[in-house]
């Protein structure tokens, strides 16, 4: 049977927050409030097979983690926007790397900006 990894799991609630935080932003708005669960990114257990160069993941890891830390503390709806496409950018190179599956799905969360 198909057992989800601890790093799948707390993927698919970085994606439904990362919803909840582009809609946030299209709205011209500042997210209120920041999943801190995004942070446990480098803990969390990956199917084996996925790691095999942890430090590549663990550098994009921090990329990502650092970029969400700038969002948080951005106070411009507009640069927030920005920083948000940037996390996305991250969310993708990882990607690129070591789960192709997710790859439209995760472009699809970009902000258009004007
Ligand atoms: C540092 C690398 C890295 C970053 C950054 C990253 N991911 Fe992932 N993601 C992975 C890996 C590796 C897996 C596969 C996990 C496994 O199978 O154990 C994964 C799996 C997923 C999955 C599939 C989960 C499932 O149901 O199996 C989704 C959806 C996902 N990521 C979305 C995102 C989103 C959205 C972002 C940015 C907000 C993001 N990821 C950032 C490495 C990353």
């Amino acid at each position: 049977m198909h057992q989800d990894s601890e790093l799948a799991l707390l993927m698919r609630k970085m994606y439904a927050q990362n919803e909840v935080i582009r809609k946030t932003l299209a709205a011209g708005r500042l997210p209120e409030t920041f999943p801190e669960d995004f942070y446990r990114i480098h803990e969390a257990k990956a199917t084996k097979k996925v790691l095999h160069d942890q430090t590549t993941f663990e550098a994009m890891a921090t990329t990502y983690v650092e970029t969400m830390k700038r969002l948080k503390s951005s106070q411009d709806p507009a640069e927030a926007k920005l920083i948000f496409n940037e996390a996305i950018t991250t969310c993708a190179s990882c990607h690129q790397v070591y789960c192709r599956g997710p790859l439209k799905k995760i472009k699809r969360l970009k902000l258009p900006v004007e």
